[in-house]
């Protein structure tokens, strides 16, 4: 079953089911069954090729339809979620009610208020919520926010971020739904928060009522500003994200395997003195360009790895936790809405859901 040793043997080690064995679930599966931490014992999905395919791979899992069944194995201490996202609250409840931790896929769910009722859940039954925001777990995001954190980059002003390609259409969701959970999932990672308010504007081209190029405009406090590119309509695939600063600039390109993070030296200075306005003038800086060295293993171990230490220890705070995983729904949500009103600015907080 496992590529380890004796899991019982180590402390801490944790059994772990999988719900959704389509194209991502097999990932979380294979990292789980690759740490030593834990070992995956059940799997589920609703395809009984699926489950062939998984049984194959695995011949010690267990495979079964109903994902119950996972919940109620009193050796099962976590499960991960891979499923659709309109299945990921039910699912996600139906664990948290049974008392197993639980990883969700992004986006948590989707719909605000199925988040927060996840968080409560979690939070009153003294229980893992985590949410698969892979990328904050990636070696170039990290080292982002080292910068970052570090002030190299000066002042946050703002972040562009472009991920497009041609496909692949969702069935159950829109093209803001589907990828840009991940640009904001890193914008509130790396500013450590959610954005104000949110405006979008989306079009859809190819099925009517279902959005497949999207521009959302964040707004964090300290006039940070974000903006996202998202689309399924698209010739070329780009993973591209810009962070500017007030000292240094820098490009993260996830499809370069050698150079993801380049960081220019690159700035505009005002003159602090002038005579008049007509003297006003700025210097441009052009500086060296530096790429940092970025390790490169697999992000998705160290969320699986990450998810494990937070199950086993208490004080171990979730870098992608519920309430970040509710934070990006937050945005989704507004975002769409805005969308649908034809780009206006939507604050993320109401006042008062009820007055609306
Ligand atoms: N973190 C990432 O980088 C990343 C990447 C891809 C997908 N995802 C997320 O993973 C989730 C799944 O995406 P996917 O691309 O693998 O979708 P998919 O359609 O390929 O797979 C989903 C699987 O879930 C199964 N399923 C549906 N309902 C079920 C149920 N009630 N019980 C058991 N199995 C059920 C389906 O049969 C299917 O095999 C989505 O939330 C998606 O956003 C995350």
């Amino acid at each position: 079953m496992s590529d380890h040793g004796t899991p019982g043997s180590i402390d801490g080690h944790k059994t772990v089911g999988v719900i959704g064995c389509g194209y991502w679930g097999p990932n979380l599966l294979r990292n789980f069954n690759q740490l030593p931490i834990s070992t995956v014992k059940y799997c589920s999905d609703l395809s009984d090729e699926r489950l062939e395919h998984m049984k194959a791979l695995y011949p010690g899992i267990l495979v079964t339809k109903r994902f119950e069944d996972l919940i109620e194995d009193p050796e099962v201490d976590a499960i991960a979620v891979a499923t659709p996202v309109s299945t990921h609250y039910p699912i996600a409840k139906a664990c948290l009610e049974g008392g197993t931790h639980v990883l969700v896929e992004k986006p948590l769910t989707g719909k605000i208020s199925e988040a927060e009722d996840l968080v409560a859940i979690a939070e009153r039954n003294g229980l893992v919520l985590f949410t698969g925001h892979t990328f904050v777990y990636t070696a170039a995001v990290q080292k982002m926010k080292d910068l970052l954190d570090a002030g190299e980059l000066g002042e946050a002003f703002y972040m562009s971020s472009t991920r497009v390609n041609l496909g692949l259409f969702q069935e159950d969701i829109n093209v803001i739904w589907d990828l840009a959970p991940h640009d904001i999932s890193i914008c509130n990672y790396l500013f450590g928060g959610q954005p104000v308010t949110v405006s979008t504007y989306a079009k859809s081209y190819i099925r009517p009522g279902i959005e497949d190029v999207a521009f959302l405009v964040l707004q964090y406090p300290q006039n940070v500003v974000a903006h996202v590119h998202v689309s399924w309509l698209d010739p070329c695939k780009i993973r591209r994200t810009t962070l500017v600063g007030s000292k240094k600039m820098l490009v993260y390109d996830d499809t370069n395997p050698l150079e993801k993070i380049r960081v220019y030296d690159k700035g505009v200075d005002v003159q602090p003195h002038y005579d008049t306005f007509g003297e006003f003038h700025l210097s441009y800086r052009f500086g060296d360009i530096v790429v940092p060295k970025i390790h490169s293993g697999e992000p998705l171990k160290e969320e699986c790895g990450h998810f494990i230490e937070c199950i086993n220890d208490n004080a171990c705070e979730p870098r992608s936790g519920g309430r970040d995983g509710l934070a990006v729904v937050k945005v989704v949500e507004r975002a769409c809405e805005s969308a649908k009103l034809g780009g206006a600015p939507l604050p993320l907080e109401r006042s008062s859901e009820g007055s609306e």
